[in-house]
């Protein structure tokens, strides 16, 4: 939620806080704003909408040739999005200035002190609360920024990644973090600050991924000055080396970033598998895993935690997890489980999955976790991020950087790392045969050319999706293995389209919601081959009697329901296990076309960000 870019150094920061402020637009676009200063004044310039109307606003209205600066893409937590809510944020005096990426909870209570003591507001914004709280801070006390910054974030309860700069101080910027992300990229008499790497990729690898509760006060001509927030310790930062390139982080020739990651997945799922899935020799290992699996084995059962399409991918290992390995499996909502006091002992094992790694229910599940003796295993994307450090160990997607605020290679790249997880415990524990193993290994190394195979019916899904692009609702219906890709279909039509849409199993549909079909209703049916294939067929019947129109997902080749079906989308033949790796293809495609017929804002869908980093 929100992004924030600063630079320090010999350059002109304007361009490089505007290009980094359109690479982090993906966590929200409500409202930007950037300040720059080149020693004598600050200019600020602030607006309600996309970054491309800040730039419009910056070239009509300030000067630009600052090489200090700090940009801000806000999705709205406090205050609604509107110029004056936008970050940055002035102190009273107009010598502080700040950028915030979280929520400060106890906001209201301090703005009250605060008012007490004279200051005036002009936003609704918690972060404009903070920002003068430092002021307050460095007069009562007379420190400098750095410290008054560390004592005023010692009164504060919340979420916060900041970066701020004082006008007295033109060589130096602070941050901060504590629950929301924040990297500091270091190059030569220069440095850059931002939610993630994108924004400072082209200027250098070398970064430092601040934890929870560190920050740094950066200086021209120093080294980075790490410490805790409580307790003052001094901190040795690590300087990580980034895999990232520009390439990964561009569209590529393709109109929209989630095309893009749609048509990457066939590569982006060898890359999950690379090195840790040799079929021909009958080998599947994951290196967090190896060292833990008699954690699995042993376990009661699994839980896993997860939030949206994650959550979806969860949907899916608790199938292939109870089949293949026979270890019971619960999925949560990670921010139901959060708050229901679970019944949860160390001899619970906790699969946290999430592509950001930083959805804050998610991290807030698996600290519940480990304070009950859980162990906690993730399923991360993004390197480095909270949750992969958070969790005692876990396995890396390797999807590369998802833009698309949609999640399509996240999805599929989490079912093949958690597939493989099943795999190996299964071997393990003894409860797969070694034929049925053999087979799964060799299937699994053939679902790169499933999904490309898949992607080929494009032009034909664009057909479809011109058809009903007008319907007002959908129904998304499957069965076993294919219901939890019901309901990551309904997802993304949704969240893209705005479409209203529903995913249910297949056989509950007579218990209510098939009191909704008639011929308006477009009903996509998952039903490719299967171990419940008659029975989807039955459903599809069912539907039929009742004049609702069907697009079913089908197994090449299917002859049964292409008669009963209005339109069909075609997946080649996999196990039923794997299934979910390719019937979801379609269903993404479907989703975007749509949504790009309808005018949306794909890559951007209204209302949402890319990373929750907040409740
Ligand atoms: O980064 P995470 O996987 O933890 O994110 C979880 C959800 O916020 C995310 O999957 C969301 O539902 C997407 N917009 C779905 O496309």
């Amino acid at each position: 939620m929100c992004g924030i870019v600063g630079y320090i150094g010999k350059r002109e920061a304007y361009p490089i806080i505007m290009n980094g402020l359109k690479r982090l637009e993906y966590r929200g676009y409500d409202s930007a704003g950037i300040a720059l200063y080149d020693g004598t004044g600050i200019q600020l310039a602030k607006t309600k909408g996309k970054v491309s109307d800040l730039e419009a606003r910056v070239e009509a209205e300030i000067k630009t040739d600052g090489k200090l600066g700090i940009g801000h893409t806000r999705w709205a937590t406090h205050g609604v999005p509107n110029d004056i809510n936008s970050h940055p944020h002035y102190s009273n005096s107009g010598n502080l200035v700040i950028i915030h990426n979280g929520i400060i909870e106890n906001y209201a209570s301090i703005k009250k002190e605060l008012e007490n003591r004279g200051y005036k507001f002009k936003s609704d914004t918690d972060t404009e609360v903070l920002v003068n709280l430092i002021e307050e801070v460095q007069k009562v006390e007379n420190v400098k920024l750095g410290k008054a910054v560390q004592i005023a974030l010692n009164q504060v309860v919340g979420a916060y990644a900041i970066a701020l700069f004082d006008r007295n101080k033109p060589d130096e910027i602070v941050v901060a973090k504590l629950g929301s992300p924040l990297a500091i990229g270091i190059g030569e008499d220069e440095f850059f600050v931002a939610s993630d790497a994108s924004p400072f990729i082209e200027f250098t690898n070398n970064a430092i991924y601040l934890e929870d509760e560190e920050m740094a006060i950066i200086r021209l001509g120093r080294e980075v000055k790490v410490r805790k927030i409580k307790g003052d310790m001094l901190v040795d930062p690590y300087i990580q080396e980034l895999q990232l390139n520009l390439e990964q982080i561009e569209k590529g020739g393709y109109d929209h970033f989630m095309l893009k990651e749609i048509f990457e997945q066939p590569s982006v799922i060898k890359d999950t598998y690379r090195g840790r899935l040799l079929a021909d020799q009958g080998i599947v290992k994951l290196g967090g895993l190896e060292d833990h699996i008699g954690k699995f084995i042993n376990a009661n059962r699994i839980i896993i935690v997860a939030c949206g399409t994650s959550w979806h991918a969860g949907l899916v290992a608790e199938y292939i997890f109870e089949d293949l390995t026979r270890i019971p499996v619960e999925v949560e909502y990670a921010s139901e489980f959060r708050y229901r006091n679970p019944i949860i002992s160390e001899k619970d094992v906790v699969i946290a999955i999430s592509q950001s790694g930083e959805t804050a229910d998610t991290l807030a599940a698996i600290k519940l976790a480990k304070q009950h003796g859980a162990f906690v295993y993730g399923v991360c994307n993004v390197v480095g991020s909270t949750i992969s450090r958070e969790t005692h160990s876990g396995t890396y997607t390797h999807a590369g950087p998802e833009i698309g605020v949609a999640s399509t290679k996240a999805f599929t790249t989490q079912v093949t790392v958690l597939t493989m997880m099943a795999l190996r415990i299964a071997k393990e524990k003894g409860t797969i045969s070694q034929r049925d193993f053999m087979l799964h290994l060799r299937e699994l190394e053939q679902i790169p050319a499933h999904v490309e195979e898949a992607l080929k019916s494009d032009d034909k899904i664009m057909e479809i999706a011109e058809v009903f692009k007008n319907a007002k609702n959908f129904l998304y219906l499957g069965r076993g293995y294919n219901f939890p890709v019901a309901l990551e279909g309904a997802l993304k039509l949704k969240e893209i389209s705005y479409i209203h849409a529903e995913g249910y199993p297949a056989a509950e549909m007579k218990h209510g919601p098939i009191a909704l079909i008639d011929e308006q209703m477009p009903v996509v049916v998952i039903a490719v081959n299967s171990n419940h294939y008659e029975k989807v067929v039955s459903n599809i019947e069912e539907i039929r009697a009742r004049q609702g129109v069907i697009i079913a997902v089908v197994t090449e080749g299917d002859t049964t329901v292409k008669q009963l079906a209005d339109y069909i989308m075609e997946v080649p033949k996999t196990p039923e296990t794997l299934s979910p790796l390719v019937t979801t293809i379609p269903l993404q495609l479907l989703s975007y076309h749509i949504a790009v017929m309808l005018g949306r804002n794909v890559d951007q869908p209204r209302n949402l960000a890319k990373s929750v980093t907040v409740e």
